[in-house]
């Protein structure tokens, strides 16, 4: 049987965890996935539009980012269809659920590029680090390690971008 609250099912499942502690994981899981599509997306347009003499080295960077979020976005909406929830990933979802800010059309030079992803990936950190946080709170260990193992490689990632940064003092 399955309940539907405020448009989003969820379904009954036998999994040792709390309805009311899965509801809310699944609402984490969630804004992650939707977060996730946004910046997936967000990287694949600096992959696009990035312009200037480091053009193919950050093109490609880009590329190799992109796969990330991508990959993630999977892994989260499959951990809430798996605690009995509705995966909310379509492309039109992120674009409402999502909390990084809209890519500026305006920025095409590839250092300003990179500070906008820096921005951008420190913000989905951040988000991760906060969901680990919580999913620890709810005392449900594997989420929480789910999203330990997300949370690695994005500060990889963001580690890869900010090293363009901060090879010179300005
Ligand atoms: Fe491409």
């Amino acid at each position: 049987m399955a309940t539907t609250t405020a448009n989003v099912t969820t379904f009954e499942t036998r999994i040792d965890i709390e309805a009311d502690v899965r509801k809310e994981l699944i609402d984490l899981l969630n804004q992650q996935l939707a977060d996730a599509t946004d910046l997936f997306t967000q990287t694949k347009q600096a992959h696009w539009n990035v312009k200037g003499l480091d053009f193919f080295q950050l093109h490609e960077l880009f590329d190799t980012l992109a796969k990330i979020p991508r990959k993630q976005a999977d892994l989260l909406a499959e951990r809430a269809t798996a605690l009995g929830g509705m995966a909310l990933g379509t492309v039109r979802m992120a674009a409402e659920n999502s909390t990084l800010p809209e890519y500026p059309l305006q920025t095409v030079e590839g250092r300003d590029v990179v500070n906008l992803m820096v921005e951008r990936w420190a913000a989905y950190a951040a988000s991760t680090r906060a969901a680990i946080a919580r999913s620890g709170e709810l005392g449900e260990p594997t989420t929480e390690d789910l999203l330990t193992e997300l949370s690695r490689e994005i500060d990889e990632s963001l580690y890869f971008l900010e090293a363009h940064l901060q090879g010179r003092q300005s």
